[in-house]
């Protein structure tokens, strides 16, 4: 039993609810957000003994990042791991993509996170350090053909995170990434875009991708992948992006 402090996004359904119940077993104390208080309130009680913070809140609401750290501190005292995983889609050809459902993907994805980081590093600091784990997508490190607006901002908040690993190493605030590929969770239903969705893919578990956060959460590793499958994609397409390119035109034609 840890007793380490875990603020966790996203944490009312999907990937985050069952990493929610497997960090909970694990011995960890957690500060839970996501917009549907109702459901993390009572995610809460069915995750007693565990100490849990729940904390209702859009994180793209202004100064929300800011509240969010302050009260899981304020109750906690500390926080050990942010775990950045509240995230949306969006769907479509990318040159029609409104500029709402961008600006909203970025919002959610990218610039929340960022904050949440901002808000919560000089309390790590203060502490000696901490670890921060953004959970990303096998397509944030190749893009795919109509999620161009989803893809940019998961590779944002990587490269993000590049420029303060190293401005931050000294200081022992450390960053793992997690690139999880499809999973099944109900990510599709609210995804934005056009309302034709890419037909139902076969994934993983939301309760694998979270056995895996919480081994990312123990071993720190820079980047970790859940399956040889999302290893291999991101590899390959890095080595022969051209025919990757022709793969993905063949698969999305
Ligand atoms: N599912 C996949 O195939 C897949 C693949 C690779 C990566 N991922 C990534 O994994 C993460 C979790 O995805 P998931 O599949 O578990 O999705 P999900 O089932 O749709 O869950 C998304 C979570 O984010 C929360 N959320 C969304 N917008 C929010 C906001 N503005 N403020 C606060 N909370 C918000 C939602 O809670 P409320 O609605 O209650 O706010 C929910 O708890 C995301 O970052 C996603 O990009 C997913």
């Amino acid at each position: 039993m840890t007793g380490k402090v875990v603020l966790l996004t996203g944490a009312s359904q999907g990937i985050g609810r069952a990493a929610a119940e497997i960090f909970a077993a694990a011995g960890y104390r957690l500060a839970l957000v996501a917009r549907n208080g109702e459901t993390l309130a009572a995610l809460a009680e069915n995750l007693a003994p565990a100490q849990v913070l729940s904390l209702p809140a859009d994180i793209t609401a202004p100064n929300a990042p800011r509240e969010i750290v302050a009260r899981t501190v304020e109750h906690f005292g500390t926080v050990d791991i942010l775990i950045n995983n509240a995230g949306i889609g969006v769907y479509g050809k990318t040159h029609t993509a409104s500029p709402a459902d961008l600006a909203q993907v970025m919002a959610v994805n990218f610039f929340a996170p960022v904050q949440l980081m901002q808000a919560v590093i000089p309390h790590m600091q203060a502490h000696g350090g901490g670890l921060i784990i953004n959970v990303s997508s096998i397509i944030g490190k190749r893009a795919t053909p109509l999620a161009g607006g989803y893809c940019a901002s998961k590779a944002a908040l990587e490269h993000i995170v590049e420029s303060m690993r190293v401005e931050l190493a000294a200081e022992n605030i450390r960053f793992s990434t997690l690139y999880p590929g499809v999973t099944r969770t109900d990510f599709a239903a609210h995804t934005l875009g056009e309302p034709q969705r890419a037909g139902r893919v076969q994934g993983v578990s939301a309760e694998r991708v979270a056995r895996k956060l919480l081994k990312v959460a123990k071993k720190e590793p820079r980047d970790a992948y859940v399956t040889l499958f999302d290893r291999v994609f991101v590899t390959g397409s890095h080595l022969f992006p051209s025919l990757f390119d022709w793969l993905l035109a063949r698969y999305f034609g």
